[in-house]
């Protein structure tokens, strides 16, 4: 693979767009297709993942206007097939795990049709269990390889609501849930163990269906037909998270990142920098964006000190957790990450990728069960090295930034791999050092 090199850099300075969300672009595909009518889509993300989705809701039938396999226009329209009218067919998930894991929540409820959805090797390697069991305590006729992975079968069968205990937060399993139980009989009520992001809450409500939330859990009732309308899609607050950690670890650094969608499930990043001393400035922006706070995120270097990090913050900076392992090497004394043992299941296993690019730089970092150890080294931050993304678009992204930020330059093999969610990232990293 292609290695890709990362110099020292002088400040970042500028102002950037963040890319559009990769979670809520993936749901706009879903409800669009899922919905009855025309759905318009405002600011589609256009990215590897994102594209698998559109590919997918195209084969089972829904009509997308406004992209192609290369490119995505700012305005997407998509006729929907309704709740149950997806055709069969067999689909290509490439990478996208949060494809995989929410399709099949709606094609569960069919009344007939059979489906096969496949992916690419870190997809094969990553369980669909979380999903497949509590579908089929809904009714629901599915199977797979053993030990739960992919590929996976689903025959569409007559579904009943249940009330189903996550075992661990995880948004992409609660969506599932809710998106099956709008054609399940009677009530889906998910429980959370702590609360996980709630897009698909917040946009399935925007469509007519009735979800409300009491206490820890989220409930869903039966629908005959949604209508989502209009979708906008705010900035990614994970995507974003690559350039304001930039800013926050190159000295004279001040980067400001516009659009950025701030709904408090995902903003836990920013909770982390500030408790590490970083100076990060909010400024919401006046109304919302298709129903997510939107702002703009100003982040200056500084110096910074280890945190710990752990229980019900986890969900909410679940993806940013790579990044964070890098900024707390430039952070003095340790940083404790627990409760993350998710990190395990993600395109790569996080613990191991993120010690193996840290270490592999020149820094003190050791895994544990549930997370990591970094031992920080002040200012002096991470020499330099080769990093190898292991097909994973974050951690290609943090040698990136960790190049920019080194004393001698890091070279990432497999930049290749940002396209999952951020194709215009070097672009974008690289134009804070024009000035
Ligand atoms: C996602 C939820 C998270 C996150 C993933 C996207 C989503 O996964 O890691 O990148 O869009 O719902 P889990 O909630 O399953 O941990």
């Amino acid at each position: 693979m292609a290695t890709t090199r990362f110099d020292a850099s002088g400040p970042l300075q500028g102002t950037l767009h963040a890319p559009a969300d990769k979670s809520i672009s993936h749901r706009a595909a879903l409800l669009g297709a899922m919905g009855d009518g025309e759905t318009t889509v405002e600011g589609y993300l256009d990215s590897a993942d994102t594209r698998s989705s559109l590919a997918a809701v195209a084969k089972v039938g829904a009509k997308v206007e406004g992209a192609s396999r290369d490119a995505v226009a700012p305005e997407l329209r998509i006729t929907g097939v309704g709740l149950r009218g997806a055709a069969g067919a067999r689909i290509d998930v490439g990478n996208a795990g949060t494809l995989m894991r929410l399709m099949p929540g709606w094609l569960a409820g069919q009344a007939e049709g059979e489906w096969t959805l496949d992916g690419d090797s870190s997809i094969r390697r990553r369980s669909v269990d979380r999903v497949a069991d509590p579908l089929r305590q809904m009714g629901a006729d599915i199977d797979h390889e053993s030990g739960g992975l992919p590929p996976l079968r689903i025959r569409g069968a007559s579904l009943r609501g249940i009330i189903y205990e996550l075992p661990v937060a995880s948004a992409q399993v609660k969506s599932c849930l809710l998106f099956a139980g709008l054609s399940a009989e009677g009530e889906t009520r998910v429980v959370e163990p702590e609360p996980s992001r709630d897009h698909s809450e917040r946009m399935l409500a925007a469509a007519g269906a009735s979800v409300r939330r009491e206490g820890a859990a989220v409930i869903v009732e039966s629908a005959d037909a949604i209508a989502p309308g209009r979708i906008v899609v705010p900035g990614d607050i994970s995507s974003a998270a690559f350039l304001l950690a930039a800013a926050a670890i190159v000295p004279e650094s001040d980067v400001t990142v516009e659009g950025v969608g701030l709904n408090p499930t995902r903003t836990g990043i920013l909770s982390v920098l500030e408790r590490m001393g970083a100076s990060i400035e909010v400024v919401p922006d006046d109304g919302v964006g298709g129903g997510e706070p939107i702002g703009s995120v100003r982040s200056r270097f500084a110096d910074l000190v280890g945190t710990e990090i752990g229980g019900p913050e986890i969900p909410t900076l679940i993806d940013e957790l790579p990044i964070i392992a890098l900024i707390a090497c430039f952070a003095e004394g340790e940083t404790v990450i627990r409760d993350a043992a998710e990190l395990r299941r993600k395109e790569t296993d996080r613990i191991a990728t993120v010690v193996a690019a840290l270490t592999a730089m020149g820094a003190n970092v050791e895994p544990t069960e549930d997370g990591l150890v970094v031992h920080g080294g002040g200012g002096g931050g991470v020499g330099g090295g080769t990093v190898r993304a292991e097909g994973d678009h974050r951690i290609a992204m943090l040698g990136a930034v960790a190049g920019v930020a080194s004393a001698d330059g890091v070279e990432v093999d497999g930049m290749a791999a940002a396209a999952v969610s951020y194709p215009g990232f070097e672009g974008d990293l690289s134009s804070l050092q024009a000035w």
